[in-house]
């Protein structure tokens, strides 16, 4: 049977080639959990340092579910995307309510947790209690289209249902979930990728329709892209004579319980009665977020008002690994000569 071939060729090829990743270690749920999350929507690189330092500052379900909202996402900075922080608490203090502290092991009853959706039930269950639940990332629907020739384009509900049902047939019939499904992302990451795959390397090739084909890099077929949006932001830095500066708490749910620097065009700053005078350019540098290409444009400024909006609040930048911030504000003070 050709799916059992193919699964054993990835568990032999991941027993060899696997990455030594800190949450292999001990395949803790909770680790799990943490990583793919963490994994979701940041690259690589950037989570093994933070995760470290996340692990070390909540090393078990109980701890996080323990602590207090700020000092999580604080503990999140530069990972982006910082609902999932939120999500990841309020899940842990589920956990602790409703099973005692130790995550299910079913999919259907993972997913009834907050922030756990049907990715990372699948990616708990088979990668921390080896049960047979697929998973599909981006990774995963890559690497079915071209094993299986999927003609949908990507991104597109029709590759996902496809992905979901054929990742479905292989961990059935995989000798180890955990394995199996772990060889998938591996060979993803690091073979199967999405431009200059290396098939020559690849323990699935012979299987793999779009590699029969001599077409590999023609699937996923791609879909029509969102264009681009470009715009121009002026960003305030209203120095105090203490060195620290004025920064909001956002409310939108974007964005929400981060602490940004004032931003706005004109001289009042959106949201608050905040004049700024006599401010001084410092500079411009350039951000990508989603679609948006983003040219912040720093000001500098002494405080020019005795009160401000009960929003705000006085930072010194020796405290902002403290706070949750997006990554530009860091940028905008190393512009300004004023980090750490
Ligand atoms: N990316 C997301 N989850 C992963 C995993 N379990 N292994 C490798 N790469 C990943």
């Amino acid at each position: 049977m050709p799916a059992r071939r193919l699964t054993r060729k990835a568990e032999a090829w991941f027993a060899r080639h696997q990455r030594a990743l800190p949450w292999r270690a001990s395949y803790d749920p909770y680790r799990i959990w943490v990583s793919e999350v963490m994994l979701q929507q940041t690259r690589m690189g950037v989570v093994l340092p933070r995760y470290q330092d996340f692990v070390t500052r909540f090393p078990t379900l109980r701890t996080l579910a323990a602590a207090g909202e700020e000092e999580v996402t604080a503990a999140w900075s530069g990972l982006g995307y910082y609902r999932r922080a939120r999500m990841l608490r309020q899940g842990a203090a589920a956990v602790v309510e409703r099973f005692a502290g130790r995550l299910p092991d079913d999919v259907s009853v993972l997913q009834t947790i907050s922030g756990i959706g049907r990715y990372t039930a699948g990616a708990i269950a088979s990668i921390a209690y080896d049960q047979p639940a697929p998973i599909v990332d981006g990774n995963i629907m890559r690497i079915t289209a071209r094993l299986f020739a999927i003609n949908a384009p990507l991104r597109s509900t029709g590759l996902a249902r496809q992905a979901w049902k054929r990742a479905e047939e292989l961990v059935k019939a995989a000798k180890s979930p955990r394995m199996f499904n772990q060889a998938l992302m591996e060979i993803g990451a690091l073979i199967c990728r999405p431009k200059n795959p290396h098939c020559g390397e690849c323990p699935l090739r012979r299987d793999c329709a779009a590699f029969a084909r001599g077409r590999v890099e023609r699937y996923p077929r791609k879909a029509q892209s969102k264009p681009t949006r470009s715009m121009r932001i002026p960003i305030y830095l209203i120095v105090d004579g203490k060195g620290r500066v004025l920064m909001r708490r956002e409310s939108g749910s974007l964005m929400y319980g981060m602490f940004h620097l004032p931003h706005g065009n004109g001289l009042l700053i959106r949201g608050s009665r905040l004049a700024v005078r006599g401010s001084r350019r410092v500079g411009e540098f350039r951000h990508a977020v989603a679609n948006r290409r983003i040219t912040f444009e720093v000001f500098l400024t002494l405080r020019t008002t005795k009160r401000e909006p009960r929003t705000t609040r006085w930072i010194h930048p020796r405290q902002l690994s403290e706070l949750p911030h997006p990554s530009y504000v860091r940028k905008a003070l190393q512009l300004a000569g004023m980090t750490g």
